[in-house]
């Protein structure tokens, strides 16, 4: 059974979003409840569904809770940055309130952390309807697909993360499913196959991913919408900061969650981490709230250098100079000889490399910059400071 996490507005406790017409609006009767389907949903192609895996509401008891959710935003007017990915979501979600439409479905790429997850939830949120959340590993089997769409009630948010590492055979079946709502299934082996079609409530596909060219063309075609999430400036995650210590109840002044935010790689889930390393170390080491000179301390303490790098930053750019002479060097190179795992490499650690101007991706490989070397203290007499990054 694919692990799902089910968020509906309706459950929270904050004021509620203005119900959309397209929660409102009738839906048809939710097709899994078409008995005379059901033993065609036993056949869907390539898998083995059973009418009780189609019922059954997937397992909330499966979905962790990560300590972020409560820290996320629930509306997009509190989403800190973003600002052209706000603006092209607001005007999708107004067109699609007045034509009483769901969402068109949307592909959202970036690095880990920049906050897609909480987007999805957020769309949700607006368009007054129910985000399911799973993650391309967890729908191995046709029938997890299957049991999550015909789960679906009009207009819902089906978030997939990893997108990129849906298998094939799921894959294929949210074609018709996003294009047409329909459920496509086989009866039948061999030259006396036949395919049925259900209908499926119209719905918004979410898809998550930070390696977009990953995603075969099919898939990445079908989405009405594909947005990039981008690094966050300093001055957007130092206020992103002030709301989760907030969140939190941890008294800080604006300078410590400027020197919390100058750490944190551009992005928020590593500030909110960092934050809370910070409060761990204040209150055992001090009184009071977090200063610049405290929260400087706790992350020198926890490996955080003042421009975010951490230990294994550090060393897949020392390993670069003092083994390999600054580069070129080719990814499975760095792998084997860090003991770093390549696709990490590429996906969580080099991303930030690149976009603070400490590595180049060359036709011949990787290299260090200048940059990075003055950071790294390797050339004499400009010991780096961290003073020459930019997100810009
Ligand atoms: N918490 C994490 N990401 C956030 C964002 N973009 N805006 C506000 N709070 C956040």
């Amino acid at each position: 059974m694919a692990i799902v996490s089910s968020h509906n507005p309706d459950d929270s406790a904050k004021p509620k979003a203005t119900k959309s017409k397209v929660a409102k609006s009738k839906p048809p009767a939710p097709p899994a409840e078409d008995a005379a389907l059901q033993p065609l949903l036993s056949l869907v192609k390539g898998g083995d569904v059973q009418p009780e895996d189609i019922q059954a509401e997937p397992s909330e008891a499966a979905a962790p809770t990560a300590p972020e959710d409560s820290l996320r935003p629930q509306r997009l007017q509190d989403y800190i940055g973003q600002a052209a990915l706000k603006e092209v979501l607001g005007i999708a979600i107004q067109a699609a309130q007045s034509r009483q439409e769901p969402l068109d479905h949307l592909l959202l790429y970036g690095p880990p952390g920049l906050g897609k997850t909480t987007m999805a939830l957020i769309l949700a949120e607006e368009m007054g309807v129910t985000c399911k959340i799973t993650t391309a590993p967890a729908l191995e089997r046709p029938r997890d697909i299957a049991g999550l769409l015909v789960s679906l009630k009009p207009g819902d948010v089906l978030f997939i993360d990893e997108i990129h590492r849906l298998p094939r055979v799921t894959e294929e079946i949210l074609y018709p499913a996003m294009e047409d709502s329909r459920l496509d299934i086989t009866i039948g082996k061999g030259q006396s196959a036949r395919t049925r079609s259900i209908p499926l409530c119209p719905f918004t596909l979410v898809g998550a991913t930070t390696r977009v060219g990953a995603l075969s063309s099919p898939l990445r075609d079908r989405f009405g919408l594909i947005q990039r999430l981008r690094f966050y400036e300093i001055e957007e995650l130092t206020p992103i900061v002030l709301r989760t210590a907030d969140v939190l109840k941890t008294p800080i002044e604006p300078a410590g969650a400027t020197e919390i935010a100058r750490r944190a790689r551009g992005t928020p889930r590593i500030a909110n981490r960092l934050l809370r390393r910070v409060r761990d170390y204040v209150e055992v080491k001090a009184a009071g709230a977090i200063t610049a000179t405290l929260a400087a301390e706790a992350l020198e303490l926890f490996n955080v250098d003042p421009c975010g790098l951490d230990w294994t930053d550090r060393r897949l750019l020392s390993v670069m100079i003092e083994n390999f002479g600054g580069g070129p060097v080719g990814l499975d190179t760095m792998a084997a000889s860090t003991g770093e795992d390549p696709q990490t490499i590429e996906e969580v650690y080099e991303p930030y490399l690149l976009q603070i101007g400490y590595l180049q991706r060359t036709p011949r490989g990787r290299m260090v910059t200048p940059a990075a070397r003055r950071h790294l203290g390797y050339d004499e007499g400009l010991p780096g400071d961290g003073s020459q990054m930019t997100l810009l």
